[in-house]
């Protein structure tokens, strides 16, 4: 009962709403209904910046606007945006507060997406050292092996699915060595990440829902499990560390350990799935990159920009405060569309050209910026161009066979589905 009333009250009501605001062509409630089906959610970000900077709708203001995201996001003035901080009346939020499931959820507190200083300070550098670029780069080599293991698994094979057999893998195997799970758990935990991810979407059915929290139970357990295992016989890796340091109490270690492995492997899948699509859609910048692979890298933030692999964030203001001319009042919030911020024409030209040598693509806001910048960004950059270019040398004939498909979320964007002809791989052409 008490998960029904949380999933009436975060979901089912909203998503009638939103129903019928889509209807009526209010576009951002047509990119939270997915009414586009995950084909093209830009062109409703478009719609809203051509309406101002900062739109106000009856629920939140929403931007697509590059300068007015990146402003909030680092503004000290706007926190996140928890379920029980919503705009909702007082009898609403206090059976939001009765109703809490108590379970390690990413969107929820004490996750460190969701907290704010000095709480979030205090758990990023727990962590933060993990995933610096220096930290990161140590990773290369170990990146490099497991591709190619995978990509000699699928050189086996006439025909695969490029997400199932190779881009879901490779982010599980890499974020679990890097908390110290079993390599056998690996399938437990994609299962779990998969049924887990939906909750960051607004208005999923009662179904999806009760899926998803049945998802972040299991994960909670096998995570609690986890943790005691370390703590009995303590690895070389960073949750192992903090298992045993004691600064953290269980809740926010659990909470910790759950984000990042989600945030690790739900993400990247889509940086590399939708980065295949942008290339098979553009085979001249496939071209330039097989003739020029030191242009991957910059080929990555090209494919993040273009496509975001995350679609949007919210934040709260903490106090009354203006931003683009427009008074938000303390406690409203924004839904700062990254996404189509990346296609802002006032900071990038022609966005919706795919443009791996286009000299600014870095700036893009896929990976958020300000306190909460995405933690593994470095990693899931270097996870991107390892497996991309190795994927295109290895095969140099590959090719799609048959019709890839979208995942049906919103702000996870991605597919679940690329089947591709491999043809025959490279070393046994020049053989
Ligand atoms: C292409 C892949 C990825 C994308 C597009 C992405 C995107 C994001 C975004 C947009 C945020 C911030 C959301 C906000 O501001 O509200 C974020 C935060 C975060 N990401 Fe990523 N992410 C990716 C990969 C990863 C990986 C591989 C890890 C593994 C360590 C990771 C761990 C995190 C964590 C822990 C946070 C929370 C940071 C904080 O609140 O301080 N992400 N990510």
């Amino acid at each position: 009962m008490k998960s029904w009333i949380r999933w009436a009250i975060l979901h089912g009501v909203p998503s009638i709403y939103l129903g019928r605001r889509a209807r009526r062509g209010e576009p951002l409630s047509e990119i939270l209904t997915n009414s586009h089906a995950g084909q093209n959610p830009y062109q409703f970000g478009d719609r809203i910046r051509a309406q101002g900077r900062l739109v106000r709708t009856p629920v939140t203001w929403v931007t697509a606007d590059y300068e007015v995201c990146r402003t909030i996001l680092r503004d000290k003035n706007f926190g996140t945006t928890p379920p029980d901080a919503l705009n909702l009346p007082r009898p609403i939020l206090r059976l939001l507060r009765a109703t809490d499931l108590k379970l390690a959820n990413p969107v929820e507190p004490p996750s460190m997406l969701m907290v704010d200083p000095p709480e979030h300070t205090r758990y990023r550098k727990l962590v933060a050292q993990e995933f610096t670029p220096r930290a990161v780069g140590r990773l290369h080599d170990r990146i490099v092996e497991v591709t190619d293991e995978l990509l000699a698994g699928l050189a086996a094979r006439p025909q695969a699915d490029l997400i199932t057999d190779f881009a879901r893998l490779l982010p599980v195997a890499i974020i679990c060595e890097i908390l110290g799970v079993p390599r056998q758990d690996q399938d437990y935990m994609l299962e779990l990440g998969h049924a887990g991810a939906p909750l960051l979407d607004v208005g999923i059915s009662w179904r999806t829902f009760r899926t998803a929290i049945a998802a972040l139970r299991a994960s909670e357990e096998f995570v609690a499990g986890h943790i005691a295992r370390l703590r009995a016989d303590p690895g070389d890796n960073i949750l192992s560390e903090l298992a045993v340091s004691g600064s953290l109490t269980m809740p926010e270690l659990k909470a910790i350990a759950t984000l990042v492995a989600g945030a690790g492997f739900e993400t990247t899948v889509n940086l590399l799935g939708n980065g295949m699509m942008a290339l098979h859609d553009h085979p001249d910048q496939l071209d330039l990159l097989r003739a020029e692979p030191d242009r991957w890298p910059a080929a990555i933030e090209e494919i993040l920009r273009f496509d975001s692999p995350v679609q949007l964030t919210s934040r709260t203001a903490l106090s009354d405060t203006e931003i683009a001319g427009q008074p938000i009042g303390g406690g409203e919030s924004v839904a700062l569309l990254l996404g189509s911020a990346n296609r802002d024409p006032a900071v990038f030209a022609d966005p919706g050209a795919f443009d791996v040598t286009r000299v600014n693509a870095r700036e893009h806001l896929s990976f958020s910026s300000g306190v909460h910048a995405c933690l593994g960004a470095s990693l899931a950059r270097m996870e991107g161009a390892v497996a991309l270019s190795a994927l295109y040398e290895r095969f140099p004939e590959l090719r799609l066979a048959g019709t890839a498909e979208r995942r049906g979320l919103v702000n996870l964007r991605g597919y679940q589905r690329i089947p591709a002809v491999l043809g025959l791989p490279a070393a046994s052409r020049t053989a």
